[in-house]
């Protein structure tokens, strides 16, 4: 069988299968025990946590890790939602071909009395910059973006899109993943043949305001 679905999900490197065994095998301890074999487990983890921040030039104490993609975009929604809704901002610009963990959570917020604007992807696959420039008003609270498609693998102009926002003082954030102008990133380890694992996906966010959702949108397969 050739696999040809990569952007779904893809095969473990053999890199991070080997980095991953001992923590699987050996260190295996619950990380909030206080005995040294927890302790251990809990070493490994902030190691794992500073590693992913140095990459996305980020604090470890942004890194979040979530038990999966669903509760890490709901995470990020609501939380930007909900920081938005504070200032009275509360219109928020997606695009049509996000994952349901995305138009699900909206579906939900828009129950809730948010407004929200779907974008059309073009036959390319891709939104424009200046789609989203020309969709942000002065109450909109949130622009989330899918950085690449889970089904057909395209690839969002993400610095632009965040350059645009930027420039209208709706992403103040300096740089980390900041280099592209990325407020809160969720990131499916499944993706990128790190780990099959679906319980370290994370949120990188801005602030520690935190909301965890009552009842999480998506549909988990
Ligand atoms: C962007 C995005 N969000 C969320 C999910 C769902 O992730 P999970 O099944 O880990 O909840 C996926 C899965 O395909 C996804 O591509």
């Amino acid at each position: 069988m050739i696999y040809a679905d990569n952007a779904a999900t893809t095969k473990v490197s053999e890199a991070a299968l080997a980095a991953m065994l001992p923590c699987l095998t050996q260190v295996y301890g619950n990380p909030s025990s206080l005995y040294a074999f927890g302790q251990s487990a809990k070493e490994q983890l902030e190691d794992a946590r500073a590693r992913i921040a140095r990459c996305l030039h980020a604090d470890p104490k942004e890194i979040t890790f979530t038990s999966g993609g669903s509760e890490a975009d709901n995470q990020a929604l609501r939380t930007a939602a909900a920081l938005g809704a504070k200032k009275g901002k509360k219109h928020i610009i997606s695009t049509a071909f996000e994952h349901h963990a995305i138009l699900h959570t909206l579906d939900a917020l828009k129950k809730e009395g948010f407004e929200i604007t779907l974008l059309d992807v073009h036959e390319n696959g891709l939104i424009t910059a200046q789609q989203v420039a020309e969709a942000i008003r002065p109450d909109t609270a949130l622009v989330t973006v899918m950085f690449a498609n889970n089904e057909i693998g395209t690839v969002q102009p993400i610095a632009e899109i965040g350059a645009v926002c930027r420039e209208k003082a709706y992403c103040s954030i300096r740089m980390p993943c900041r280099r592209q102008d990325i407020c809160r990133l969720t990131y499916r380890l499944c993706r990128s043949t790190c780990s099959r694992s679906p319980d370290i996906n994370f949120t990188v966010r801005r602030a520690p305001a935190y909301s965890m959702p009552e009842r999480a949108s998506g549909s988990k397969t």
